[in-house]
């Protein structure tokens, strides 16, 4: 297994950590095979419900792509290195679990894109978030193209692109890219603290929800209305449905079971 993720697990809550401190958590293909796998394998565990993904270290989340990586790359290479960012982005959308993520720091290039692979994110005072890659020539490869401008809307996300500019914390929070703001101490417990809440919810509603809001982004309304219907339909007559209901008719907390 490789150490540059670190895996941890809190009950239904899983935690990764992305590993590479003294390169600011730079993003090399080991990084996110072994991310890409660590999300896959976490998919394939129904007793996970929430995930957290942060950077180690004080300073970042990932400052990008690792350039060292990258400056030799061929169009051949370069392609397939960004097919392998999608893979990681595509598999964190994929899973069934809701994954916060916790910037802690820088969140550039490849780092930013990973970030918007998650469901949501909280930020700590001093992140900074950004797509820098046109100063090195290059564009975003991991998603950032597309999944910034869903965030942030198609203007403020061009400007981002095409400047380069490396926006605060406050900034991101404005525009929608962070759901909160706090301090570095606390980032970490609130983004769990956030994560255990929904893994206390029903797991198949909470899974069912990920996928409608998921995928009723890239479908017409009146097509997405009808993804829906059929979850919503779907869910009755699980155990938990009836348990949920039942609980809250007679006055009591609900127990899920998954089913
Ligand atoms: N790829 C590879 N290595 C990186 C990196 C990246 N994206 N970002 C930081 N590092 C490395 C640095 O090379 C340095 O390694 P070294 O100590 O062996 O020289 C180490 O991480 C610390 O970074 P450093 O640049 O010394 O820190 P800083 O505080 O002066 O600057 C940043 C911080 C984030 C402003 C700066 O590292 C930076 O601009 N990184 C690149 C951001 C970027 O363009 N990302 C998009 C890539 S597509």
């Amino acid at each position: 297994m490789s150490d540059t993720l670190i895996r941890e697990r809190e009950g239904a809550v899983a935690v990764l950590v992305l590993n590479r401190p003294d390169k600011l958590n730079a993003l090399n293909q080991e990084l996110i095979s072994a991310l890409l796998a660590a999300v896959q394998e976490l998919d394939a565990d129904e007793g996970v419900r929430a995930c957290v993904l942060t950077g180690a270290g004080d300073r970042a989340f990932a400052a990008g792509a690792d350039i060292a990586a990258m400056a030799e790359m061929s169009t051949t290479d370069a392609r397939l290195f960004s097919e392998l960012g999608h893979r990681a982005g595509a598999a964190m959308e994929a899973a069934h679990f809701p994954i916060v993520g916790a910037v802690n720091g820088f969140a550039l290039g490849g780092g930013c894109e990973l970030a918007m692979a998650c469901d949501f994110l909280y930020a700590c005072e001093k992140a900074k978030f950004g797509q820098p890659e046109v100063s090195l020539a290059v564009i975003p490869g991991f998603g950032g193209t597309q999944r910034l401008a869903r965030r942030v809307g198609i203007g403020r996300a061009r400007e981002i692109c095409y400047t380069g500019e490396v926006i605060g914390a406050e900034e991101a929070l404005r525009v929608g890219l962070v759901n909160r703001v706090v301090s570095a101490a606390e980032l970490l417990g609130a983004a769990k603290a956030t994560a255990q809440k929904i893994a206390s919810m029903g797991p198949r509603a909470v899974a069912s929800c990920k996928r409608v809001m998921l995928r009723g982004e890239d479908v017409p309304l009146t097509v997405a209305h009808e993804l829906e219907m059929q979850a919503f339909g779907g869910l009755f007559g699980t155990a938990d449905q009836r348990e949920g209901m039942r609980a809250f008719l007679e006055k009591r907390k609900a127990s899920f079971v998954g089913r």
